[in-house]
């Protein structure tokens, strides 16, 4: 995802008069029947209820947000756990140290394998999360994750259910010294054409196809590396980015819920364009993420990517999942694929495909690259 957002203050200006005390059980049931989101656009305000139409008409706008209808309960609980002091974060991370063993690693990412992964992704109408076509591309890479898996009796990768029919993925991979904290990857499945998100074209080359590819690449290698992590590791496939960070909310609250320590969070979200004659960097997202694990993601940058990174402007509220981790006071990190402004004009289209001017592939690479640093560093 990840919009400029020409009518925010307006928006938010008319968010700040609705203030309403808290949400109750049965408004939240009765609401959800109607088919109505209940939807958060910063941290300090309170959600509001928006139908269809008015949420599709802010999407249209560039407004990001969270669809909190699913997990506002959920929350409500965890903000007072969290503010009674029970967030054990990890702020420091040790340097890069394993160079030996993952740069070897790095020679065996396969654009090819990569590309012919995309080529399936967008060959889904869209993967819309409440189309059926999304539900299919969610199938789609269940079966190539299991079928790069299935030797390996210490990795479990699932579906994570929702009430949509787009399920979210997990692939954990076990620890083989301890079963905490959990290292996670995150890229979101789904994809929108925003004049007809249920029927409409939306290839989703870029958004999110790219950063879907690349973890599935960044698995194969490790998996066919034989690497087994000494703390685990994860691989999540997000449903429903676009319509308010639907499957990493839901997923982050339930392992907030559970007691789930995180080490750290990296989203993959577009990887594979920079504007014609721009500077080819990796931009480092400024908001909604861990300034210590940014160290530590400059310092994988500097020592294995052949590429620099440069800092981006902030990119607002809920923007990609990595802010859905954030939230729950997890470690989050967000490297993009251009600096703002710089980035892919074609998202959220018909045109998100790989053929316009811009889209690289060896751009694409480094992310891959920066995927099995990031989990080869902090899990072996
Ligand atoms: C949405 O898809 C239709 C075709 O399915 C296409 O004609 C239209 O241009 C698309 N809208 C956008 C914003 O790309």
């Amino acid at each position: 995802m990840k919009c400029q957002l020409a009518l925010l203050n307006l928006i938010l200006t008319a968010v700040t008069f609705v203030h309403t005390a808290p949400i109750s059980h049965e408004e939240i049931v009765e609401n959800s029947a109607k088919g109505l989101h209940l939807l958060q656009f910063t941290e300090d305000s309170d959600p509001v209820w928006k139908d269809d139409d008015e949420e599709l008409k802010l999407m249209r706008a560039g407004v990001n947000f969270f669809d909190v209808t699913e997990t506002y309960e959920a929350e409500q609980g965890l903000q007072k756990a969290r503010t009674s002091g029970d967030a054990s974060v990890a702020t420091t991370f040790p340097a890069p140290s394993h160079q030996s063993s993952v740069t070897p690693l790095l020679s065996k990412l396969s654009v090819s394998k990569m590309q012919s992964d995309l080529s399936s992704l967008t060959a889904f109408n869209n993967r819309y999360y409440k189309a059926q076509t999304g539900a299919d591309a969610s199938a789609w890479i269940l079966s190539t994750v299991k079928s790069i898996t299935s030797g390996r009796s210490d990795i479990t990768a699932s579906y994570f259910t929702h009430s949509w029919v787009q399920s979210s993925i997990i692939v954990k991979i076990a620890g083989t010294a301890t079963s905490s904290p959990v290292t996670i990857l995150g890229a979101h499945m789904d994809s929108i054409n925003l004049s007809n998100p249920t029927n409409g074209r939306a290839p989703g080359a870029d958004d999110d196809g790219t950063g879907s590819v690349n973890l599935i690449d960044t698995l194969r290698v490790l998996v066919s590396s034989g690497f087994k992590p000494s703390t685990p590791l994860e691989f999540h496939w997000y449903s429903g980015e676009e319509a308010g960070l639907l499957g990493s909310n839901a997923i982050a609250t339930s392992y907030k819920s559970s007691g789930i320590k995180v080490k750290a969070f990296m989203e993959l979200d577009m990887s594979g364009y920079f504007a014609p004659g721009s500077k080819e960097v990796f931009a480092l997202e400024a908001d909604y993420i861990d300034e210590g694990l940014n160290t530590f993601l400059k310092q994988l940058i500097t020592t294995y990517a052949s590429i620099p990174w440069a800092m981006d402007i902030p990119c607002g509220y809920a923007c990609s999942d990595h802010a859905s981790w954030y939230k729950q006071g997890y470690p989050s990190s967000f490297p993009y694929e251009a600096v703002t402004g710089d980035d892919d004009p074609n998202v959220h289209t018909s045109s998100d495909t790989t053929s316009i001017s811009g889209f690289s592939w060896t751009h694409s690479l480094e992310f891959a690259k920066i995927a099995v640093a990031f989990a080869y560093e902090l899990t072996a």
